[in-house]
């Protein structure tokens, strides 16, 4: 938080200052002093931002065109990348833009598990990332339905009947998703009307996080609270600004390259196919970024235990801030943490090359034990981490590691000698 109280220089902004304090607002947001130590990991907040208003942009334009009916939805979708001027390149940062989405919410999301961002006093923040991860998931999963093809028909059906596992009322719940007895235009409709509005919840959230956020100030690499605002932070406005506007470039020089070179590499050939109830794809899987949790699902033999470990895989994200017992915040500091991390990332990542890959034989094996891994690093490993490790002695400022290269562990020594 800035300290010092704005007073605008007209008179103008003065009085309309008095009455709506926005200039008050823009000058706190630009003045944010900001941890000077600040890495590059730190630009994906930004990046997002971009993200979300892109993809309320580009879907406002192509709602402009389609036709949320089951008999016209597919012939509309190609009306809009032939005929419409520029359709296609819209349609395709939209679509492309789902995943670009998601590559920059892990990274925000694997950022905050190595530096302890989701720890005291940021646990709000981190709580409602995971509401808004979830949304976005909802969001994906919901607009992916609307091209109306093979893939969008059956995965909706895969999905949506996975609620006829609750015992007694599952049936009815499915029933009353589809607005019918099949996944069929009532689904499409109501489908649509929701991935029209989630956007828009999504970015009041993002305001909270952000608004969270300014509260206790940004984290940062070494984990270490400021302790002089003078000396260990910089203002938002021009030094971050310019450096997420930097990453933010370098971010859509791949965005570009997915639109311009390779607009469907992401996407599944059988989408190009108009939606058949009578014929099934030989195999149904859901968009790269679900599939970690497509294969959490699928691991269990149960298919309502299977649904039950698929949420708790996220929801188990959101008691993090009390299931890691540890302190320390910054994995620097933490040695032992730092490599059950690196496993985390594998096991994220094998979760979703097997969520891929037929359940069957080797792939469920593996899955199954990836699944145990990913349970226990949360429940078993963190808890107990906090206990037992020996971490590296904390640097005394944020700015003892920006001036002389790592923590100075000496000094530190020297004070605990004095002591
Ligand atoms: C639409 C999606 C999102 C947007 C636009 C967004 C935006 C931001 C911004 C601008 C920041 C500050 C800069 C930064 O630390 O990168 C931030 C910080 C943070 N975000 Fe997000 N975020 C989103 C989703 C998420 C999700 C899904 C999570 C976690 C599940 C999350 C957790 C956090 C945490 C813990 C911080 C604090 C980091 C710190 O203090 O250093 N965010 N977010």
């Amino acid at each position: 938080m800035s300290d010092h109280e704005y007073v605008p220089s007209s008179k103008f902004g003065k009085w309309f200052n008095d009455r709506l304090p926005l200039l008050s607002l823009a000058s706190h947001l630009t003045d944010y002093p900001t941890p000077k130590n600040l890495n590059y990991w730190w630009t994906f907040g930004g990046i997002l931002t971009f993200c979300l208003i892109t993809q309320i942009v580009t879907g406002l334009t192509l709602a402009m065109h389609y036709i949320a009916h089951a008999d016209m939805a597919f012939e509309s979708v190609e009306h809009i990348m032939r005929d419409v001027n520029y359709g296609w390149l819209i349609r395709y940062i939209h679509a492309n833009g789902a995943s670009m989405f998601f590559l920059a919410v892990y990274i925000h999301i694997f950022r905050s598990l190595f530096y302890g961002s989701y720890k005291s006093p940021r646990e709000i923040i981190w709580i409602i990332g995971i509401i808004i991860y979830l949304l976005m998931m909802a969001a994906a999963f919901m607009g992916y339905v609307l091209p109306w093809g093979q893939m969008s028909f059956w995965g909706a059906t895969v999905i949506t009947n996975l609620f006829s596992a609750i015992p007694l009322v599952g049936e009815g719940i499915v029933n009353w998703l589809w607005g019918g007895y099949s996944v069929d235009n009532p689904t499409l409709t109501r489908f649509f009307t929701l991935h029209y509005l989630i956007p828009f919840l999504i970015l009041g959230l993002v305001v909270l996080h952000i608004w969270a956020l300014h509260v206790p100030g940004n984290n940062n690499p070494v984990g270490i609270d400021v302790k002089k605002p003078s000396k260990d932070t910089v203002p938002f406005h021009p030094y971050i600004v310019i450096k997420d506007g930097f990453a933010l470039l370098m971010f859509m020089i791949v965005f570009a390259f997915f639109v311009f070179y390779s607009p469907n590499i992401l996407g599944h050939a059988d989408n190009y196919i108009e939606a058949n109830p009578m014929v099934t794809p030989a195999h149904i899987v859901p968009e790269w970024y679900l599939l970690p949790f497509y294969a959490i699902l699928r691991s269990v033999p149960d298919k309502l235990m299977g649904v039950v470990a698929m949420l708790s895989a996220i929801l188990i994200l959101a008691a993090l801030p009390w299931l890691d017992t540890s302190k320390i915040r910054s994995a620097v500091f933490r040695p032992l943490y730092k490599q059950f991390y690196w496993i985390l990332v594998v096991d994220v990542l094998v979760l979703g090359y097997v969520g891929a890959m037929p359940a069957e034989g080797l792939y469920l094996l593996i899955a199954r034990v990836a699944t145990a891994y990913y349970f226990i690093h949360f429940l078993i490993i963190l808890p107990v981490l906090g206990f037992k490790e020996k971490t590296i002695p904390l640097p005394l400022s944020i700015t003892e590691p920006v001036l002389g290269g790592m923590p100075m562990a000496s000094a530190v020594k020297k004070k605990e000698s004095l002591n």
